[in-house]
């Protein structure tokens, strides 16, 4: 465990959905956590390998106590099966302190959210912001079925507490025929809306594509693991300018396995192209952007990258390692 690192004991784990169980924590001693605004996350430090960043249920603003759901990803690396599977109630692990890619715009004058699966968890957040400070908003959550959807009491719940400031859209694809969200039309009836995003990365591209003419501060957009299926085609010579050092990254590596590896000095945290710590400047060849953080006009700059995730378009990378 790092300096910066807070222990805590699963203080409960409650089953929200087919797939998705949500896990309190509790600080060892009692002591309260930071402070964490609607839409953060923190990782999750499993054991000295496994570290896994999740959204928060709800923010922070005082106690000793958080929430994170957990949605089991049938292709699971380790992260949410060790969740599901072996994380038991009254264990010991860390937890990062909180970071928020994903913040509200609290006093806008309307927010319209858009949610598929798990990506309800940071938008819950909000909600329950917003809610409670009388703000309005409108939520539209997909869900493959009904079964699939956490956390629809609290949000059934919610639309009641904010009476006629708030709606909320169902939509499970078994109950229509297998259509999916039509989300340009929800954008439409919105103009002016700030608007959000968190769900599977079909969904983020018809949201991005549906937004792609909006001023880019009402456009949110959260990406949980951007670099789930990240760059493991690997297959490039990496080249460490400042450690004169020239390796491989082989098929089925990452960049980030490949520095540990070889002992070379390099910061990271949620390995799923997710906080921006393992960001690294590039100064020869074409990176393969795969995580979650830099805009359209960054990534055409080639000058930086996130090297957890990212691969390589070039058969050779260098890098200000
Ligand atoms: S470690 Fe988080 S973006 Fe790379």
């Amino acid at each position: 465990m790092t300096d910066t690192e807070i222990p805590v004991r699963v203080k409960q784990m409650r089953h929200e959905a087919d797939t998705v169980v949500s896990v309190e924590f509790e600080t060892l001693d009692g002591s309260d956590l930071p402070q964490a605004a609607p839409g953060a996350h923190v990782d999750v430090v499993l054991n000295d390998g496994l570290r896994r960043s999740y959204s928060l249920t709800r923010e922070i603003t005082g106690g000793a106590r958080c929430t994170v759901a957990v949605h089991r990803a049938p292709d699971s690396k380790g992260g949410s099966a060790h969740v599901h599977d072996i994380l038991r109630v009254g264990d010991r692990i860390a937890l990062s302190r909180p970071r928020n890619n994903f913040p509200l715009a609290g006093g806008a004058e309307a927010s319209v959210f858009v949610a598929g699966g798990i990506g309800i968890t940071p938008i819950l957040a909000m909600l329950r912001h917003l809610t409670r400070n009388g703000r309005p908003w409108e939520l539209h959550y997909a869900a493959r079925r009904r079964g699939a959807a956490a956390f629809r009491a609290e949000i059934t719940d919610l639309a009641a507490a904010a009476g006629g400031n708030a709606t909320v859209t169902w939509h499970f694809d078994d109950e229509q025929g297998g259509a999916l969200i039509n989300i340009p039309a929800i954008l439409a009836a919105h103009p002016g809306a700030h608007v959000y995003c968190c769900g599977p990365e079909p969904m983020l591209v018809a949201f991005e594509d549906a937004t792609a003419g909006l001023p880019r501060d009402r456009v949110h957009v959260e990406r949980f693991s951007a670099a789930e299926e990240a760059a493991r085609d690997g297959g490039f010579e990496l080249v460490l300018q400042r450690s004169g050092k020239t390796l491989q990254v082989e098929p089925g590596q990452t960049i980030l396995d490949v520095l540990i590896a070889n002992k070379v000095p390099v910061s990271f945290s949620c390995m799923e192209g997710a906080c921006g710590t393992c960001e690294t400047r590039v100064i020869e060849g074409r990176p393969d952007h795969r995580d979650a953080i830099l805009t359209e006009e960054e990534r055409a700059r080639n000058d930086t990258m996130m090297v957890c995730c990212s691969g390589s378009r070039s058969d050779r990378l260098v890098l200000d390692l």
